[in-house]
């Protein structure tokens, strides 16, 4: 297969990588950081998430954080909802705040399921129904997260025939695109493959995307190999922040400078400008008082010094 010559990266950062802060962070900083994502050229942003307040705290500001964003043309915004509760707070601000995507959240772990959204997998796609039919009548482009695709922190190891099943019930339902998610960071090139492929029994190879947490270092290998089977989207975070609260050990997602840098330097374009993404990377780590967790980035940084 050849590989792709354009990739998509949507960053997760303002939700993924920021949720699992313990500190507030405010508002204010995490419109800021899309602001700077957007300039730097991303053309998708993970904002934050319409989940309980008491289960996420962090993502509490949602309606405040969609609300003060300044729309650049062309950028798609997403938000998660788990539920019809989460979509109608989604859409309660005027049409022009709403997200242009939402996702729903499953995982290919029972226990993780249970976990994360305090239900079974069965249950949790028919939570998802009512939510996807909602978002499309409304013209809402519609997302499906897998998690646990590879492994899970409570059941180890996670056959792709899991995987499979819950890519047909997510399609079943009438969700769009799926991104296979390794929320631990535990997968490895070919098993990250096996997912992949029990997926595109179900989805177009356009409505699929990677999302992979670097725990174990990995990341960057299992975009490369998802990349050698023309999956040209992908999900990553700035400065390699984040993590899940619910998933024990789970570390950030892989850095958007380290896989841009890849990229790019496989001559494989991303309309992203590096530079700018690092200091976007670098705005967000100042505030929070730590290092970017991207070797890219500490490299260009180090350059940059000197
Ligand atoms: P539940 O407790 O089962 O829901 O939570 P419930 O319907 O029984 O309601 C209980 C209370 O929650 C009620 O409030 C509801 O109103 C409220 P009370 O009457 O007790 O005051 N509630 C809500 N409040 C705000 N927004 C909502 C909402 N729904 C109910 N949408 C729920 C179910 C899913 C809401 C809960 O388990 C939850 O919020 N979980 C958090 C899940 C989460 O955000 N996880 C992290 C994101 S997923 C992730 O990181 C993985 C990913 O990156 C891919 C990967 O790496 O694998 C996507
Ligand atoms: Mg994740």
């Amino acid at each position: 297969m050849k590989l792709p010559s354009r990739v998509k990266l949507v960053d997760v950062g303002p939700r993924d990588g920021l949720q699992n802060e313990k500190a507030q962070v405010p508002a204010a900083v995490k419109i800021e950081l899309v602001h700077r994502l957007q300039d730097a050229g991303l053309t998708e942003i993970e904002v934050t998430s319409f989940v309980s307040p008491k289960w996420v705290p962090q993502m509490a500001d949602n309606a405040e954080v969609m609300a003060g964003i300044r729309r650049k043309p062309g950028v798609r915004y997403s938000v998660l909802t788990p539920n019809m509760k989460g979509f109608e707070a989604a859409i309660a601000s005027p049409r022009e705040l709403w997200p242009d995507e939402i996702v729903v959240f499953g995982a290919a772990s029972e226990a993780f399921s249970q976990k994360n959204i305090n239900c079974s997998i069965a249950e949790s796609i028919e939570r998802f129904r009512p939510v996807v039919e909602a978002a499309r009548e409304k013209g809402i482009y519609v997302r499906g997260a897998m998690s646990c695709t590879v492994g899970c922190p409570y059941e180890g190891e996670i056959a792709p025939e899991r995987v499979d099943m819950l890519a047909g019930l997510m399609k079943g339902i009438g969700v769009q695109h799926v991104g296979v998610a390794d929320t631990i960071g535990v997968g490895t090139p070919l098993k990250v493959q096996r997912a992949l492929d029990a997926t595109l029994r179900h989805f177009d190879l356009n409505d699929v995307s990677g999302h992979f947490h670097d725990t174990y270092g990995q990341a960057l290998g299992n975009t490369l190999a998802s990349l050698q089977m023309g999956v040209w989207q992908f999900d990553t975070s700035s400065a390699g922040l984040g993590g899940c609260p619910f998933a024990k050990g789970a570390t950030g997602n892989v850095a958007t400078e380290d896989v841009v840098y890849m990229l790019h330097g496989m001559g494989i374009e991303t309309g992203i400008d590096l530079d700018k993404l690092i200091d976007a990377g670098k705005f967000i780590s100042d505030f929070l008082g730590r290092k970017p967790n991207s070797r890219a980035a500490t490299a260009l940084l180090n350059k940059r010094a000197n």
